[in-house]
């Protein structure tokens, strides 16, 4: 190519390399500001991480207001060795599943409550915490205990709270839509703790070791604890008025009371839903324990669970396991008749099975239906009842 058209191609050419010039410079251009965020957004986090640091540290002059720790740790990696177990391949998946899982401790929280008790220092102004265990499916379950035992309020002085603890349920869209649900009822009602965990029965521990972890970072001085199921009647104005009545207990010694099971050991048949195999606990017996449907403890005795449970293998019945923590600071449950697990007894059946006059005086029923829920609640705080004896 000669003359006009050749000076033609030479003008493009330039005009290309040009244009390459600036794309290149464009593109280092967006680089540098992306790394130059990235490296703002570390420094912002290893701030956040110092401030933690100093978290226990009370000599710091201001403490931070609201916490919320956001730990992000790797996800736990399966115990391949639990495979060798033997007679492993036998076991029923979810056993199996507990065996491979069973040293996981740590799981991302997907919904926090950093000043659910005002912040450590002035979480001992909450007298009874209701931690109430809730898979993520059971949205009418947490609606109708909110609106009943367990709303949030000052009953006879003292500060009542609630929280309800969970973890993930589903796969794919379910989890996900399942998990906006509690977000959502999360921006409206501040109540729920989540760890992306499974909520099984099995993991039913787990939750519980996560929540103490919880409390000794969020609200270490609150006084007593419900923690229980979500399908029992608590009559938590009662319960204030017992705790209440405790001569030398502020929250501040033991006291770890319900419906006491004792002299039990592991169930070995693969049937039952409680089935627990050589495999995962060779002793044939289990330490006295509160039925796990709904028990009072005090802040203390949280806090002595939650150290024991440090050294504690996780054994996947819950309320076994609170046992098993608490036998090794050499402590016990204590039995509480209002505490009716298997539930009441109405002397005849012509009566009114649900007639308030039975319950007015109760701590806790196991287990209401959702509408017999709100029913009793209005019953048994109704002004005009009237009981004979
Ligand atoms: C935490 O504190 C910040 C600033 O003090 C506030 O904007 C934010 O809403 C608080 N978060 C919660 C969960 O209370
Ligand atoms: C399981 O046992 C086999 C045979 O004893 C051994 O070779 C293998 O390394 C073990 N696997 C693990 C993960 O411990
Ligand atoms: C893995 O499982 C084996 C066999 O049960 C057990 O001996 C080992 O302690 C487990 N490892 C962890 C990290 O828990
Ligand atoms: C407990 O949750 C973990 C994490 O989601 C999961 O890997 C494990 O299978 C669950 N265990 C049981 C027994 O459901
Ligand atoms: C539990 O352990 C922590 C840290 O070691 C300690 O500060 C606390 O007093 C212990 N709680 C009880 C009730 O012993």
């Amino acid at each position: 190519m000669t003359g006009p058209a050749a000076a033609e191609t030479d003008h493009l050419k330039s005009k290309m390399r040009t244009f390459n010039t600036i794309k290149i410079f464009l593109m280092v251009g967006i680089l540098c500001v992306l790394v130059l965020h990235l490296y703002k957004d570390f420094i912002e986090h290893s701030a956040i991480n110092l401030d933690m640091d100093v978290q226990d540290d009370k000599s710091h002059v201001q403490p931070a207001k609201n916490k919320s720790v956001v730990f992000s740790w790797t996800r736990c990696q399966k115990n391949i060795s639990a495979a060798n177990i033997s007679g492993f391949s036998s076991l029923p998946d979810n056993i199996k599943d507990f065996l491979l899982y069973r040293h996981c401790r740590h799981f991302p929280m997907l919904l926090d409550l950093p000043d659910k008790c005002g912040g450590a220092e002035k979480s001992a102004e909450v007298f009874l915490l209701l931690v109430i265990k809730s898979a993520p499916g059971n949205y009418e379950r947490r609606e109708v205990l909110r609106k009943t035992w367990a709303r949030e309020r000052v009953h006879n002085g003292v500060w009542i709270r609630r929280i309800f603890i969970s973890g993930t349920s589903g796969v794919g869209f379910e989890k996900k839509r399942l998990s906006s649900l509690l977000k959502m009822e999360q921006r409206e009602y501040k109540d729920i703790l989540q760890w992306d965990f499974r909520d099984t029965l099995y993991n039913l521990t787990l939750k519980q070791i996560l929540f103490l972890e919880w409390m000794e970072r969020n609200c270490p001085n609150a006084r007593f604890l419900l923690n229980g199921d979500e399908d029992v009647f608590a009559h938590t104005d009662n319960m204030v008025r017992y705790l209440q009545s405790l001569k030398d207990n502020n929250g501040n010694t033991h006291l770890f009371t319900g419906h006491v099971i004792q002299n039990v050991g592991p169930i070995r048949s693969p049937g039952s839903k409680y089935y627990v195999p050589v495999q995962v606990q060779q002793s044939d017996t289990y330490p006295p324990y509160c039925g796990g449907g709904g028990f009072l403890l005090s802040g203390y005795t949280a806090s002595v669970i939650y150290n024991m449970s440090q050294s504690i293998t996780i054994l996947p019945i819950d309320d076994v396991y609170m046992g098993m923590c608490l036998a090794k600071a050499g402590l016990g449950p204590s039995y509480h008749i209002g505490v009716k697990l298997t539930g009441l007894h109405v002397p005849s059946s012509k009566l009114d099975q649900l007639d308030p006059c039975f319950y007015k005086d109760v701590l806790l029923v196991h287990r209401f239906l959702i509408p017999e829920m709100y029913l009793m609640w209005q019953r048994t705080h109704d002004p005009n009842l009237k009981c004979e004896l």
